[in-house]
C-alpha cells in the first residue's frame, strides 16, 4: 500500500514538474550562476546534463523522441549548424530574442541563437612585439616557425578556415592553410590556454586563440598561468579600412526537437539573452555579449573595441566539411 501510494506521488510530482532540461558541454562557473539565478527567479527548475560535445550531441541523436533534454546549449556554430541539420532542433518564434540578437548571430528560421560571442585572436608576448595585420598575413615567410595553434580537430580552427573558403573561395583558402602549416613553431598540440603558455615559455612569437581564455588565465588561481596572462597582449586582425574584421564565433543554444518543456525551454533562452544574464557572461567567463544592448565587461574593454566580421555565420556551418578536407590535405593535424 505504502508502496502504491510512493509511486502515485512521484508520478503526481513528476506531472507536475515545472523544469527545464538542458544537454550542455560548456561547463563554466558563468553557467552555474545562471541556472540558479532562472530557478530564483521564475521558480522553474534546471535539470543539467554535462558532457563532451560530441558525447552529448551523439546521446541526444540516439534518445530521439525519448530524450528528457529540452534544450541543447553548445559552443561553436559549426556544431549549431550540424544539430539543425541532423534534425535535433525546432524552431521557435520569440520576438524578444529576434529584436536583441543581430540577425547573423542566429538562425533565420528559429533552430538556433547565439547566447555569447568569441573572438578568435591572434596574441602575442608583450616582451617581443612582431608587426601583425590580418589571417592571411600568417601565411607570409616572415612568420616561419613563429604560429602556435590547436590541431584542425578544434572545432574553433575549422570554423576560422571555413570563414576563409567563404571569404576568399576554396583555392585560396587551402593555400593558406598550408602555408601556415609550414610557419607552426610545433606539430598542434593542447587548447588555447596551452598556446599561450607555450608563448609565454618563447616557444614562439604568435598564437591563434579565443578571448575568453586570456580573461581566464588573468583569472587563474594559478600563479603561473596568472604570470602567463600578464605577458600576454591581443591583437584584433583584419581591422584595416578594406578588411573584413576579427572572426567571430557564437556559443549557443537550440530547443530540441523532442521537448517536453517547450514554454519553459524558450523562457530560458530569453532569460540567458536578458541583459543580467549577458553581464554575467562577460564578467564572470569574458566572453562578449550578443544582446546588441549589453556592453562588454571591463576587462573586454580595455582590450579594445574592434570592427567584427559579420558574416552570416550559417556560413561556417556550411563550410565546415570543405575546411575539414583542407585541413586533411595540406597536414594540419
Ligand atoms: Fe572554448
Amino acid at each position: 500500500m505504502i508502496k502504491i501510494l510512493l509511486s502515485l506521488l512521484i508520478l503526481f510530482v513528476s506531472l507536475d514538474a515545472n523544469e527545464v532540461n538542458i544537454y550542455t558541454h560548456r561547463h563554466y562557473p558563468s553557467d552555474k550562476i545562471l541556472f540558479k539565478k532562472f530557478t530564483k527567479e521564475t521558480g522553474i527548475k534546471v535539470n543539467v546534463v554535462q558532457a563532451n560535445s560530441d558525447q552529448i550531441m551523439k546521446r541526444l541523436e540516439e534518445e530521439g523522441k525519448y530524450t528528457p533534454a529540452d534544450l541543447l546549449l553548445t559552443v561553436d556554430v559549426g556544431r549549431l549548424y550540424y544539430a539543425k541539420e541532423k534534425g535535433l532542433f525546432q524552431s521557435i518564434h520569440s520576438k524578444f530574442l529576434e529584436e536583441v540578437i543581430p540577425s547573423h548571430l542566429r538562425d533565420k528560421e528559429g533552430y538556433w541563437f547565439g547566447v555569447t560571442k568569441r573572438a578568435r585572436v591572434l596574441v602575442y608576448n608583450v616582451d617581443e612585439p612582431i608587426a601583425l595585420s590580418t589571417y592571411e598575413a600568417l601565411a607570409s615567410e616572415k612568420y616561419k616557425d613563429a604560429i602556435l595553434t590547436q590541431t584542425s580537430s578544434n572545432i574553433y580552427n575549422q570554423s576560422l578556415l571555413a570563414s576563409i573558403i567563404s571569404h576568399k573561395g576554396e583555392k585560396e583558402a587551402k593555400a593558406w592553410a598550408k602555408n601556415v602549416t609550414d610557419n607552426f613553431a610545433r606539430k598542434p598540440t593542447g587548447g588555447d590556454r596551452d598556446q599561450m603558455r607555450a608563448l609565454a615559455a618563447g616557444i614562439a612569437k604568435v598564437a591563434i586563440v579565443n578571448t575568453y581564455y586570456v580573461g581566464q588565465l588573468l583569472h587563474s588561481k594559478n600563479f603561473s598561468d596568472k604570470a602567463v596572462a600578464q605577458m600576454i597582449a591581443i591583437f584584433f586582425p583584419n581591422q584595416g579600412g578594406n578588411e573584413r574584421g576579427t572572426h567571430i564565433n557564437i556559443s549557443g543554444i537550440g530547443v530540441t526537437k523532442y521537448a517536453k518543456n517547450k514554454e519553459n525551454a524558450i523562457k530560458f533562452i530569453e532569460f540567458l539573452c536578458s541583459p543580467e544574464a549577458q553581464e554575467i557572461f562577460t564578467s564572470v567567463n569574458f566572453e562578449y555579449p550578443v544582446n546588441k544592448n549589453v556592453a562588454p565587461s571591463k576587462l573586454l574593454q580595455s582590450w579594445g573595441s574592434f570592427k567584427e566580421d559579420n558574416i552570416e555565420l550559417y556560413k561556417l556551418g556550411e563550410n565546415n566539411a570543405k575546411a575539414v578536407k583542407i585541413f586533411n590535405e595540406v597536414g594540419w593535424n
